[in-house]
């Protein structure tokens, strides 16, 4: 993990010790997640979508698992890693995937956005819905994650719409503005991505593609 501290991010608490929503934990966490999962379909579909025939995953916030999922039925997915800082959601998305015995390898570790320790061009697409708004450090993500593309690798984010006025809790500054679409694409801009594609996916969700462009494997 990134030993710097910018004022973005959150001291690093318990999972248990962080409020609900935003690592679930206990039985109403897993309400949560499930509630989510129902409401969160259509982004998790548009995401599918947009993953290129052969690929290498990483998710980042997979919460409880139904993209992840849908990945690893679809076929053309090699292999398939996530992190998500919630230990129930760990746990169950583990059996979940054990379940469907595939022989698609999977990896998922317990960690926030902060925790993405894989070597460089590890992955041909990255994936991340409605979890963007809870990144602790979103510029230093976004660097790590154009590192971790591979080349012509590319990012699928649906950032979580919310309103016109969104929390003051939300850990995200580029998600705590008015216009949270241009938040989102201000800091992946300054990273140095390109948006690719992009659409409102419903009223709660904005649909993002994006390559990395400053790539450098020295
Ligand atoms: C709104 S849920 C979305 C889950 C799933 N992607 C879906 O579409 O149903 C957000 C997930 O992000 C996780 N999360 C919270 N803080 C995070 C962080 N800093 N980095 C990565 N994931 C985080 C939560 O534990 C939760 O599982």
């Amino acid at each position: 993990m990134p030993d710097q501290t910018p004022s973005d991010m959150p001291a690093q608490k318990p999972a248990g010790a962080m409020p609900q929503s935003i690592v679930p934990h206990g039985p109403v966490g897993r309400l949560i997640g499930w509630v989510r999962e129902l409401l969160n379909w259509q982004a998790n579909n548009w995401a599918l979508l947009h993953l290129p025939p052969e690929a290498r995953v990483l998710e980042i916030g997979f919460g409880t698992g139904r993209l992840a999922t849908m990945c690893l039925k679809r076929g053309g997915v090699i292999y398939y890693a996530g992190v998500d800082p919630s230990h129930i959601m760990v746990q169950s998305v583990r059996r979940r995937l054990a379940a469907l015995k595939l022989d698609t390898r999977f990896e998922l570790k317990e960690s926030d956005d902060r925790g993405l320790d894989w070597p460089d061009a590890s992955f041909d697409a990255i994936l991340a819905v409605h979890s963007f708004h809870f990144w602790c450090d979103p510029e230093a993500t976004l660097h790590k994650v154009g590192r971790l593309l591979a080349p012509g690798g590319r990012l699928i984010l649906v950032q979580r719409m919310h309103g016109r006025k969104p929390p003051a809790w939300l850990p995200n500054s580029f998600c705590r503005e008015k216009d949270q679409r241009a938040g989102a694409r201000r800091a992946l801009i300054r990273a140095g991505f390109s948006i690719t594609q992009d659409r409102r996916i419903n009223p709660r969700s904005y649909g993002i593609v994006a390559e990395y462009h400053r790539y450098d494997l020295n």
